[in-house]
């Protein structure tokens, strides 16, 4: 019996975490579908939470090896420097967060081109009166449709020659296949994902990453938080060398804390050097620190294997404090009531 037979909280979601190789296949099948802008010279995408970590992603992955610059918009404006040359691109599954739809309608009349990345809701009736919608399949967590929403954006900077993606996809789905038998196993011992739940019940987690790894800090924070309703915060390497340094190093609340480093095996030596010394400064103040190293040689295959392993660790931590990793309870509730102050009557135009 492997982790996600049975009855157990969170089957269907752990199910979705794992299945990021055939998610990512399943959208690759439907990709190049739509006639790319001409003449773009740089791409916004705009969303939250579960919808915007995969642009987040997309856009790590073009600092790394892209042709243009991109940037992920978090909020409801789009920059004042959106104009005739750029991509605005919104990303929300549901297709009703109204911080996305507002950037989205924000930038109807200053980018040069719209696009939007959804399962329906009012975005893909809205981006549908003249701009391409690529679709992704209904029926998941937003959070849990990581490979859809990853493979549509990155399908984006393909269509505007940002990034070739085809071979390290592939590879990327090759590093996949080969470490989800770690992550499905029922023991702990060899199992990354368990291990690291382990270590972080009853403590605080700090996860700090760097460079191409930074996006996934901050995946494996909202995975916690959200699947395993455990409080859970990120930062930055090299940032934090330049202020939460000197915070741990005063800590007295250190026994309920621990910190995450997630690793990159292609990271600046400057940066394993600092790393290096945070980990002595930790064992020093008694705090446990782990390490969740990425695999695999492509940039994706990086990025998604350190993150396969974070999002499985979320649900099994759920388990070990008995909560359900599914319903996100207070994201609904905040939406409820935000639904009160008639501001997506303002987004009508
Ligand atoms: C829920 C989740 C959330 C949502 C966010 C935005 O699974 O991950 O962080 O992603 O509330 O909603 P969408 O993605 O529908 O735009």
């Amino acid at each position: 019996m492997t982790a996600t037979d049975g009855d157990e909280p969170g089957a269907d979601l752990l199910e979705d975490h794992l299945a990021l190789p055939e998610q990512l296949d399943a959208a690759r099948r439907e990709a190049g579908g739509w006639a790319a802008p001409e003449g773009v010279e740089h791409v916004v995408f705009a969303g939250m939470g579960g919808s915007a970590i995969a642009a987040s992603y997309a856009a790590a992955w073009a600092d790394a090896e892209g042709r243009l610059p991109v940037d992920v918009v978090r909020g409801y404006e789009p920059p004042s420097w959106v104009d005739q040359g750029t991509l605005v691109a919104a990303v929300s599954y549901s297709g009703n967060t109204e911080e996305t739809l507002s950037v989205f309608t924000r930038a109807r009349d200053r980018a040069g081109a719209r696009a939007a990345v959804t399962s329906g809701g009012a975005l893909a009736d809205r981006a549908r009166q003249g701009e391409p919608v690529l679709p992704v399949p209904g029926g998941h967590e937003p959070r849990a449709a990581m490979g859809y929403l990853f493979a549509r954006t990155v399908e984006i900077l393909e269509a505007v020659d940002v990034l070739d993606p085809v071979e390290p996809l592939a590879d990327a789905a090759k590093t996949l296949e080969g470490l989800r038998p770690e992550l499905a196993s029922a023991a702990e011992e060899g199992n990354p994902a368990r291990e690291l739940a382990a270590s972080l019940e009853g403590r605080i987690p700090v996860v700090y990453g760097a460079g191409l790894q930074e996006p996934v800090a901050r995946r494996l924070a909202g995975q916690l938080n959200e699947n395993a309703k455990h409080l859970s915060v990120h930062g930055t390497v090299p940032e934090m060398n330049h202020n939460d340094v000197v915070g741990w190093g005063g800590l007295e609340e250190a026994g309920r804390l621990a910190a995450v480093l997630v690793r990159d095996p292609e990271e600046h030596r400057q940066v394993a050097a600092r790393f290096e010394f945070l980990e002595d400064l930790l064992e020093d103040r008694g705090v446990p620190t782990v390490t969740l190293e990425a695999r695999g040689t492509s940039v994706p295959g990086r990025l998604l294997s350190s993150t396969m392993v974070a999002d499985a660790a979320s649900v099994y931590l759920a388990r070990r404090k008995g909560v359900d990793p599914e319903p996100v309870a207070a994201i609904d509730a905040l939406k409820e009531r935000l639904a009160e102050t008639g501001f997506r009557g303002e987004l009508l135009d």
